[in-house]
């Protein structure tokens, strides 16, 4: 079934919400906890691993009802239903969205165009298991007869950002085997790499859906020719895989058919991880882990289907993010992670979120009249405590922040882990308490400074606080916990989507700077230029009177 187009903003509900944030909108979350001692227990969801307390919000529990209302009102639970069960709700691109299906058990039946999709899902898990295995026990060698000790993974967008992120974020896991990506156009980036490795050792794998991407055929092909420095064609078979739907291009390119992983139309990049993009991850945590990271997102694959929306850990995630977005107008949203493990983990969670929501047309083909995609930004504390916390602490914007922690440290070392987590604690204390001109007039009275120094000094040292934010607080940071956290925020974006009435599965918006920087790679090669504004075409001047 289509999902329906319901513009959220004529919704009863949507009147109701801005009516009640016109009532809450100043009001102060310390006096929401002094009112309510059962506040922090209300607004935390315990679920498995996790502990997710939201209370430190600028919500109330009709905030939340009102939200339960309008998942109503547009839909939400045919949508789930529409979203897991296959139908093409991708309608643009004529595609249905299912990379659930890819960590479904075997049992599990799923049709697209009348085809049950599991039992390939389960062909391609076993041709990875095998292949993953045979690499790390080092029983598949290379062209000299040395076993593999480097795996570089050769592919941009969903098909590096995932692998990428999950590969550093187990890095506690990790085997013998060196994993290097390689994704820019950028030849620095590549030759950078490649000065670090021995062709008889390296396996390279092409990851593409396309086969058409050019940043990743470019590199493919600048490494092939460096290979072919050392090993002949017929070493190709040994040290190139691939992973793309586009078999035809990836045979044309030299991969031997037995080396290629397929991938579906309906695995959309961003959420491709899961299939055999993620070899790069099974090579280098192992197929056992990469089989927990699987299984932990498919439990957050069931609690998100079957979870009443008020206890559904993404559903009220994304409520929070409508509720910041669209009634307090917040530009941003920040991720902060307080494990050097997660230090991928916004960059990756903007291509998931930015491209799937960045979007301005209604699911009926009009013009939104209200935001959309939330902009995500975020680095792992206590680092950003030291860089941007004072513009979330005292800037004139409000950014409310997710901040996820891990109970347990992976190498036991738990002096520091204390205080890692008193960090991750304190920082949500301060950005809701704040300072009062009271406590820091306070303050002043102990210090040596002259009275009228101190009067001086007090408005910049007053905290507003009232500054939101949600605490992720999970048990350890093994794969399937990593899966369940991911996959809570695939779900998010897919909330938000639906209520914002638009399709966050396609992604025209990166097709025009495309497009264009082929006709401008054209003219760079040439004599010929084509018509451009005064500043493009001074740009392209510019560079070709150094490059000749
Ligand atoms: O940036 C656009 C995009 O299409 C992404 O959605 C995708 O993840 C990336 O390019 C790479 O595409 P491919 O896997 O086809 O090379």
């Amino acid at each position: 079934m289509a999902l329906k187009s319901i513009d959220p903003t004529k919704t009863k509900a949507w009147k109701k919400l801005e009516k009640h944030f016109n009532e809450i909108k100043n009001a102060h979350m310390t006096q929401w906890f002094e009112e309510d001692s059962n506040r922090a227990n209300r607004f935390t969801i315990k679920w498995d691993d996790f502990f997710v307390d939201y209370s430190k919000n600028r919500i109330t529990q009709s905030t939340i009802d009102l939200f339960l209302e309008l998942a109503q009102e547009v839909e939400l639970k045919q949508a789930i239903s529409s979203y897991f069960s296959g139908d093409k709700i991708n309608q643009t691109e004529q595609r249905a969205v299912l990379h659930t299906a890819l960590r479904a058990p075997k049992t599990a039946q799923i049709f697209v165009d009348d085809e049950n999709i599991i039992p390939k899902i389960y062909v391609t898990k076993k041709k990875i298991e095998t292949f993953t295995n045979n690499i790390v026990n080092g029983e598949s060698k290379g062209f000299t007869g040395k076993p593999f000790t480097d795996i570089v993974n050769i592919g941009i967008g969903g098909s590096d950002l995932g692998p990428s992120m999950v590969v550093d974020a187990l890095s506690f896991y990790k085997n013998h085997l060196a994993t290097h990506f390689i994704s820019n156009v950028d030849g620095d980036h590549v030759n950078e790499v490649l000065k670090k490795l021995n062709p008889e050792t390296t396996l390279f794998i092409i990851v593409s859906k396309t086969f058409t991407t050019q940043e990743t055929l470019s590199n493919a092909n600048t490494i092939r020719q460096w290979f072919l420095q050392s090993g002949n064609k017929d070493a190709i078979s040994k040290h190139f895989v691939a992973v793309s739907t586009n078999i035809e291009k990836v045979k044309d390119f030299g991969v031997s058919e037995d080396n290629i992983f397929p991938m579906w139309d309906w695995v959309g990049g961003r959420f491709s991880l899961w299939s055999a993009v993620g070899l790069s991850i099974s090579l280098s945590v192992g197929y056992k882990n990469f089989e927990g990271l699987l299984e932990g997102t498919y439990k957050m694959d069931k609690h998100f289907k079957s979870e009443p929306f008020q206890s559904n850990i993404p559903v009220i995630s994304a409520f929070l993010s409508i509720w910041y977005n669209n009634f307090f107008k917040a530009e941003s949203e920040a991720i902060i992670p307080y494990t050097q493990y997660l230090n991928q983990f916004a960059t990756y969670l903007q291509q998931a979120i930015m491209e799937s929501n960045g979007k301005t047309v209604m699911r009926n083909g009009d013009k939104v009249n209200y935001q959309t995609g939330n902009i995500i930004w975020g680095e792992p504390g206590t680092n950003s405590q030291h860089a941007f916390f004072q513009l979330l602490h005292q800037g004139t914007k409000l950014i409310p922040a997710d901040f996820i922690g891990f109970k347990e440290s992976l190498h036991g070392n738990n002096e520091h882990h204390d205080k890692l987590i008193s960090n991750f604690i304190a920082q949500t204390e301060a950005l809701l308490k704040g300072k009062s001109k009271e406590e820091v007039d306070n303050e002043l009275i102990d210090s040596k400074l002259p009275k009228d120094a101190q009067k001086t000094l007090t408005p910049f040292k007053v905290f507003e606080g009232n500054r939101p934010t949600t605490t992720f607080f999970i048990d350890k940071l093994t794969p399937e916990n990593l899966g369940k956290l991911i996959a809570m925020y695939e779900h998010k974006i897919f909330v938000q989507g639906i209520i914002w009435n638009i399709y966050s599965y396609d992604q025209f918006g990166v097709e025009l700077g495309k497009q264009l920087a082929t006709s401008v790679l054209k003219e760079i090669s040439s004599t010929k230029t084509n018509s451009h504004d005064s500043s493009t075409k001074n740009l392209i001047n510019h560079y070709k009177n150094i490059a000749k």
